[in-house]
């Protein structure tokens, strides 16, 4: 919108909030629909990123029949929608495509390690039936598609409750409750910031690249590490309590970026820390926040980084 385009949001809202996209309502490059992709959507547009799905472990597995009808009956749509409207697009796909790796990092020629019937196959198979679907639709209708395999993202306005591993450390940290790791917390992630995705997904659209294109920052840390860091940053008064280890959780986790890095010339350039302290600062006021008009909109400057 900033770079003067039309903007159709389409949410419905199962995980998405009014209130991130409030600043927009009524911007002249702004248009919101409330509608579930599950639907068939008619509309006119050059490009489509299909980002809709639930992508937190709670909530993909509250309800999994949905949400592999959005990754399924819903990529279908909007790979239709693609065909009709002769538009490009990207599809959000996931490192969870990878499952638990046996090869560390992983590079896009890894083919996974995914259990079809354990409890984030919903989430893990809808994505690759999304990916399959777009190739699929590439080959037989000639659709450009683009896919994102995207590594665990954090920032300012993520959900407070879905249960991801920055926003419950950075929560528990603020109310001064005790920071939860579920097993060891030996086990590793690679957190990027949500501009640094912002910037390789419209790179990834823009370019001339089909394949899958993994979206990831490779600063690799234990879970414990990155408990301890925001601990730190908030004030250092919670302790960490262990439960026990969740099913099927990756042991591992770091992106191999090598490709973006050569067909995107993109690579992460927002440190950890900064990203962190941004985060802290966005869900500080938000806990502060007492009537619903209180707004909790960036500086503007941001949005020239975003
Ligand atoms: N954040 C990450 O770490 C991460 C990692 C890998 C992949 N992804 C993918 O990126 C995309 C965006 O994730 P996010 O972190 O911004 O999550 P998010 O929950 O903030 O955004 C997903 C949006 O999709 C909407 N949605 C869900 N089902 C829908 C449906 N049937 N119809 C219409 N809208 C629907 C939700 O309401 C929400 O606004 C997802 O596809 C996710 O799988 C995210």
């Amino acid at each position: 919108m900033m770079d003067g385009h039309e903007v159709f949001v389409v949410d419905n809202y199962f995980t998405g909030r009014k209130r991130n996209i409030e600043q927009w309502l009524g911007h002249e490059n702004f248009e919101m629909l409330h509608q579930d992709i599950v639907n068939p959507l008619y509309l006119e547009v050059d490009q489509i990123y299909h980002l809709a799905s639930p992508a937190s472990p709670p909530h993909y597995m509250y309800n999994p029949v949905k949400t592999i009808k959005t990754n399924t009956v819903g990529t279908i749509n909007m790979l239709g929608l693609a065909k009709r409207t002769k538009a490009r697009i990207l599809i959000a796909s996931t490192s969870e495509v990878y499952g638990d790796p046996e090869v560390h990092p992983q590079p896009e020629t890894y083919w996974g390690h995914v259990n079809p019937i354990g409890p984030r196959a919903c989430y893990d198979e809808g994505k690759r039936v999304a990916e399959t679907l777009a190739y699929a639709y590439a080959k037989q209708s000639n659709v450009s598609v683009r896919v994102a395999r995207i590594f665990n993202t954090y920032g300012p306005r993520m959900h407070a409750n879905d249960g991801r591993v920055v926003s419950n450390f950075v929560i528990q940290a603020l109310e001064d409750k005790p920071l939860t790791i579920y097993g060891s917390g030996d086990q590793t992630r690679s957190f990027q910031y949500v501009s640094d995705l912002v910037n390789g997904l419209v790179l990834l659209m823009n370019s001339n690249y089909s394949l899958p294109v993994n979206i990831g920052n490779p600063d690799e840390h234990s879970i414990i590490t990155f408990a301890n860091i925001i601990n730190d940053m908030v004030g250092g008064g919670s302790s960490i309590e262990h439960l026990p280890a969740v099913e099927d959780d990756p042991q591992r986790r770091r992106p191999d970026i090598s490709l973006a890095k050569r067909v995107l010339d993109w690579e992460p350039t927002v440190p950890l820390k900064k990203g962190l302290a941004k985060t802290v600062d966005y869900f500080r006021k938000e806990l502060q926040r007492t009537k619903h008009s209180d707004r909790n909109l960036p500086e503007i400057h941001e949005y020239s980084s975003l």
